[in-house]
């Protein structure tokens, strides 16, 4: 199972949206996919999917309290949710900021880890994936914009990370910064996190800024890093997708937001 962090130091550039197309993406390709949401916050993919993540009574806070409590991640199939063909969802809803505390704390009180589970506070997203490492063909982590302890623990347990860019020169910032935590969890707890590349997102062709924009990040980490060639364009279709609550392959199968995020889940599968 190969895990995909969808990862940026920045809010509403379209990382849950990259996370519930990518994994629709694969799901339609044959791929087993396990989308792993990761952000307590409003908007998160839970709700881009169509569920009330408050309604929810069983999520990815069970299964990382059974982890803590017990030494083993229970629940897991209780709280999945069958999206589609090959499609699931571990959902998360508000609660995942309570256990996000506790996270915290158990790791400035570094108490129950060493002693009775034997696991780091940064590790509990990647024991968790462990357990459906067979299941599945990719996992897909929907990531909070912060720096936190759970995108860091999304870090920890990814192969790659992809990272979704909006066309501004203030994204750019974020960029950096999230290049720099890459590197600090390269260095310490995960040497052979790969960056998947770079995804330009709400990209309007028309405007010179977004050109200049599309040019200098080729120009300037195009060399580094992989710029995937078609950038998702800011739609209607695509602003609308956080209240229908299906992918952009059911809402607008023929739009040019369908089609790059076809070819993104091209370029992740072969390597293109
Ligand atoms: N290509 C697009 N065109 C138009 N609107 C878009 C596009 N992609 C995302 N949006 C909209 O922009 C907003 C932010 O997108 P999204 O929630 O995917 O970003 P995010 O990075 O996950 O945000 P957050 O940091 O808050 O989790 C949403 O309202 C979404 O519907
Ligand atoms: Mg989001």
């Amino acid at each position: 199972m190969k895990k995909i962090s969808i990862s940026m130091a920045k809010g509403g550039v379209g990382k849950t949206s990259t996370a519930v197309n990518l994994s629709a993406a694969l799901a339609k390709s044959g791929k087993r996919v396990l989308l792993v949401d990761c952000d307590p916050q409003q908007g998160n993919a839970t709700l881009f999917l169509g569920h009330n993540p408050n309604g929810l009574k069983i999520t990815i806070a069970n299964v990382i309290n059974a982890l803590l409590d017990l030494g083993a991640p229970n629940f897991i199939n209780e709280a999945t949710i069958r999206q589609a063909e090959n499609f699931d969802l571990l959902p998360a809803n508000p609660k995942l900021e309570a256990i996000q505390n506790r996270l915290i704390a158990e790791k400035s009180s570094a108490s129950i880890f060493s002693g009775e589970t034997g696991i780091q506070p940064h590790e509990v997203l990647k024991a968790i994936l462990g357990e459906v490492e067979e299941k599945y063909d990719y996992a897909v982590l929907d990531c909070p914009p912060s720096i936190s302890m759970l995108s860091i623990n999304a870090l920890v347990a990814a192969d790659s990370v992809l990272l979704p860019v909006e066309a501004h020169y203030e994204c750019y910032e974020a960029l950096v910064q999230t290049m720099d935590v890459i590197n600090r969890i390269k260095m310490n707890w995960n040497p052979d996190l790969q960056i998947e590349g770079i995804l330009l997102t709400k990209y309007q062709s028309r405007t010179r800024l977004c050109r200049e924009v599309s040019d200098y990040t080729r120009n300037n980490f195009g060399t580094k890093v992989k710029v995937f060639e078609y950038a998702v364009p800011s739609s209607i279709r695509m602003a609308e997708l956080s209240s229908v609550g299906v992918s952009i392959f059911e809402h607008s199968p023929d739009s040019e937001a369908a089609l790059a995020y076809g070819k993104l889940a091209e370029g992740v599968m072969w390597n293109v």
